[in-house]
C-alpha cells in the first residue's frame, strides 16, 4: 500500500491539480450524486413517470456526463504534463507529500474507494442505458420519425408486445446487429437525413427468431368467418355485406396440413426485386424429399438475381403490429361501429372526399375536415344541420381521427404507403404469387382458384340471408 502511495498517488496529485481535471472531477461527482439519487427513488418505485425524455436524461445523458467527467481527469493530467515538459519544468522529485500525515492517507484511501465506486456506477449506468434503449417508449416515442408506427401500434393486438420483440432477433448476434443499425439510424436522425417515409428495407428479422417465440406455427385454426360491411356513395349510404369463410387451416391433431397456414408450413423460397417485397417474380416450393418446383412470373423472361428468402409469417402478416388502412376500409369499419353515423345523408361520400384530400400538416387536416363537413350540412341540409348537430360534430371528429391515424404529412406517410399483404383487394398481397401467372416449367401454376383460400358466401349483398340465418343481422 505504501508503495502505491509513493509511486503513483504523488504524481497523480501533482498533475491532477489543474482546471480540466478539477472540472472533470466536479462533473463526475455531481452527475454521480444525481444519478444515485434517481436510482434510489426509482428502486423505491417513486419516479412514477414514463416520460421518454426523463429516460433520455437519466439513462443516457447523465451517465454520458459522468463518463465525460471521468475522462477529463486524465486528459487534464496529460495536458499539464505536456505543458510542463515543454517548458522543462518536470521535477525529478515530486513535491513532498507527507505520507505520515493521517488525513492525507485517508484522502488517498478515499480515491481508491471512489475509483471502485465509479466502476459500479459506470456498470449500473451502462446496464440501465442499454435496457432503456429497449423500452417501447424509447423506440416509439423519442423520435417523431416513429409517429406513424407508434400511433398504429397502440391500437393493434400487439400493443403490449415490445418493439424489440419483433425488431431484434433473439440471441447476441441479433442484439449486436440491432444496436449497430440503431446507431446508424440515430446519426441519420440527428443529421435529419433519415428517409421519408421510413420503410422496413429488408431489416426485419425472420419470424423464427421473433414471432415464433410467442406463436405456435402449427396451431390448427381451421375456418374463420369474416364479415365486412361497405357503404355506398348514395344519399342513404346504402350498406352491402361480404361474407367470406377463410380457410386458415393449420396442422390438425393427426398431423395433416390444410388451408392457408398449412400450405405454407413447408419450405417456400422467393426472390423479391424491391426491399418491401411487393414484386416477387420467382418462387420455389421445396418438397420434403428435396425436389423443387420453381415458378416464374410471366412478367419476366428469366429468374432475377437477388437474395433468396424463406417465406414465413411476416410475408403475409407484415402489418401485425402497426397496420395502416385505405380510406375506404377505415371508413367502412368506423361506420359499421356507428361513427360516423350512417343516418347522415352522403356521409360516406363526403367523408371519403375529405379524408382523401391533401393537407400540408395534421393541424390543417383536422381543422379543414371538421369545418368542411360542417359547411356541407349547413349549406346542403340545413334541417339535418340543426337536428343532428351532435352526430355531425362527432362524425367530423371521427373523420379527423381516422385521418390522423393513417396519414402523417411530416413523415410522408399517406394512404397506401405501407401495403398490407394479408389479402388481395387493396394491395397485391397473396396475388404477388397467386396471380395465376407464376408458372412452373411443367405447366403448373401457383393456385389462383378463389375457393382454395375462402368460400365467398356473399359478396356485396345488401341483405345476405346467411347472416340472417346466423342471427347476425
Ligand atoms: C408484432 C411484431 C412487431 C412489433 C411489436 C413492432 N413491429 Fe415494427 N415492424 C414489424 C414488421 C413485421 C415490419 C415490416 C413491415 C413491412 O415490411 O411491411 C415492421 C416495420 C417497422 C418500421 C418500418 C416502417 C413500416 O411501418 O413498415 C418501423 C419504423 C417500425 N416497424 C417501428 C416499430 C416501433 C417503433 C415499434 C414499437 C412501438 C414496433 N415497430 C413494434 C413488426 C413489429
Ligand atoms: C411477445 C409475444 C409476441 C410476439 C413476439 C408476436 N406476437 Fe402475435 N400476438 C401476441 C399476442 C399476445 C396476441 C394477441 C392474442 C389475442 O388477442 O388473443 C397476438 C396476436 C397475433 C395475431 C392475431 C391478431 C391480429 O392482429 O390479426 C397475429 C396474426 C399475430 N399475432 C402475428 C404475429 C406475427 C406475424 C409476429 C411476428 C412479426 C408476432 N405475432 C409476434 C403475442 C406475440
Ligand atoms: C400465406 C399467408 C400466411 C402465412 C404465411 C401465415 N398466415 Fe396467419 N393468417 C393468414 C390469414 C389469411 C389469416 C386469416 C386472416 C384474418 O382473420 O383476417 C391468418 C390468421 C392468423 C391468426 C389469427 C387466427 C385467429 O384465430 O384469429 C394468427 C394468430 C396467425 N395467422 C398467426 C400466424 C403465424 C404465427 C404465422 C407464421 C408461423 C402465420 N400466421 C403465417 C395468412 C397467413
Ligand atoms: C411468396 C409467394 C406466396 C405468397 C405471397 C402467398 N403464397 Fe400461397 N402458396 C405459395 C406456393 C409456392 C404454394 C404451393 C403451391 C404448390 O404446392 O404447388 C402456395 C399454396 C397456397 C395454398 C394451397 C393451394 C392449393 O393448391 O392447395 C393456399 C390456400 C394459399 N397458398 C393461400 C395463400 C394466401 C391466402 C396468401 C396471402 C395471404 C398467400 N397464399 C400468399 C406461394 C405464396
Ligand atoms: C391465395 C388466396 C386467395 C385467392 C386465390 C383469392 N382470395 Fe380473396 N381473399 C383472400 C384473403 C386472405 C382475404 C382476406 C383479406 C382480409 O383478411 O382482409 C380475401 C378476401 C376476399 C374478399 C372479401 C372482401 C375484402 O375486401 O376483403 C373477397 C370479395 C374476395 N377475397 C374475392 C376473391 C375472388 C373473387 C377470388 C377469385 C378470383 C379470390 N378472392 C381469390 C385470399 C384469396
Amino acid at each position: 500500500m505504501a508503495n502505491i502511495r509513493e509511486n503513483w498517488i504523488r504524481p497523480l496529485f501533482f498533475y491532477g491539480t489543474n482546471r480540466i481535471s478539477l472540472l472533470g472531477a466536479a462533473l463526475a461527482t455531481s452527475s454521480a450524486l444525481i444519478l444515485i439519487g434517481f436510482w434510489v427513488v426509482d428502486v423505491l418505485g417513486r419516479s412514477g413517470s414514463n416520460n421518454p425524455y426523463l429516460g433520455i436524461v437519466f439513462d443516457l445523458v447523465l451517465p454520458g456526463l459522468f463518463v465525460l467527467g471521468l475522462l477529463l481527469i486524465p486528459v487534464g493530467m496529460w495536458w499539464r504534463r505536456r505543458e510542463l515538459r515543454a517548458s522543462s519544468q518536470i521535477p525529478s522529485v515530486y513535491p513532498q507529500i507527507d505520507l505520515g500525515n493521517p488525513s492525507l492517507r485517508h484522502a488517498i484511501d478515499f480515491i481508491l474507494v471512489a475509483t471502485f465506486i465509479n466502476f459500479v456506477i459506470v456498470g449500473t449506468a451502462t446496464y440501465r442505458g442499454v435496457a432503456y434503449m429497449d423500452t417501447v417508449s424509447f423506440c416509439g416515442q423519442t423520435c417523431h420519425t416513429m409517429d406513424p408506427e407508434w400511433t398504429a401500434y397502440q391500437i393493434s393486438s400487439h400493443s403490449s408486445v415490445a418493439c424489440t420483440q419483433c425488431h431484434i432477433a433473439s440471441g447476441l448476434p441479433g442484439y449486436i446487429h440491432a444496436k449497430l443499425n440503431g446507431t446508424k439510424q440515430l446519426l441519420l436522425e440527428a443529421s435529419q437525413r433519415y428517409p421519408r417515409p421510413i420503410t422496413s428495407d429488408d431489416k426485419i428479422p425472420a419470424a423464427s427468431t421473433t414471432c415464433l417465440n410467442c406463436h405456435n406455427a402449427e396451431k390448427f385454426i381451421g375456418d374463420k368467418l369474416q364479415i365486412k360491411a361497405s357503404y355506398g356513395d348514395d344519399e342513404k349510404n346504402s350498406a352491402t355485406y361480404s361474407v367470406v369463410l377463410m380457410h386458415v387451416g393449420g396442422k390438425d391433431q393427426f398431423g395433416r396440413l390444410s388451408g392457408i397456414h398449412g400450405a405454407h408450413l413447408g419450405r417456400i423460397e422467393y426472390i423479391a426485386t424491391d426491399t418491401t417485397h411487393q414484386t416477387i417474380p420467382w418462387v420455389a416450393k421445396v418438397e420434403s424429399d428435396g425436389s423443387t418446383t420453381e415458378y416464374l412470373s410471366s412478367d419476366v423472361k428469366s429468374p432475377p438475381s437477388g437474395q433468396k428468402r424463406l417465406m414465413d409469417c411476416i410475408d403475409c402478416h407484415n402489418r401485425a403490429a402497426h397496420s395502416f388502412d385505405t380510406p375506404e376500409a377505415v371508413l367502412n369499419k368506423a361506420m359499421a361501429k356507428g361513427a360516423p353515423d350512417p343516418s347522415l345523408p352522403f356521409i360516406h361520400k363526403q367523408g371519403l372526399a375529405l379524408m382523401k384530400a391533401s393537407y400540408s400538416s395534421r393541424q390543417e387536416a383536422i381543422s379543414r375536415i371538421t369545418s368542411g363537413l360542417e359547411d356541407f350540412y349547413r349549406t346542403q341540409y340545413p334541417q339535418i344541420w340543426s337536428a343532428q348537430r351532435s352526430q355531425i360534430d362527432r362524425a367530423g371528429q371521427t373523420l379527423a381521427a381516422l385521418y390522423s391515424r393513417n396519414v402523417f404529412p411530416s413523415m410522408k406517410v399517406s394512404w397506401g404507403t405501407h401495403p398490407n399483404n394479408l389479402g388481395h383487394n387493396d394491395y397485391p398481397g397473396c396475388f404477388r404469387c397467386h396471380d395465376g401467372s407464376h408458372n412452373s416449367k411443367g405447366g403448373k401454376s401457383i393456385n389462383n382458384d378463389c375457393s382454395v383460400c375462402h368460400n365467398l358466401i356473399a359478396t356485396d349483398d345488401p341483405t345476405p340471408k346467411q347472416l340472417a340465418a346466423l342471427g347476425i343481422q
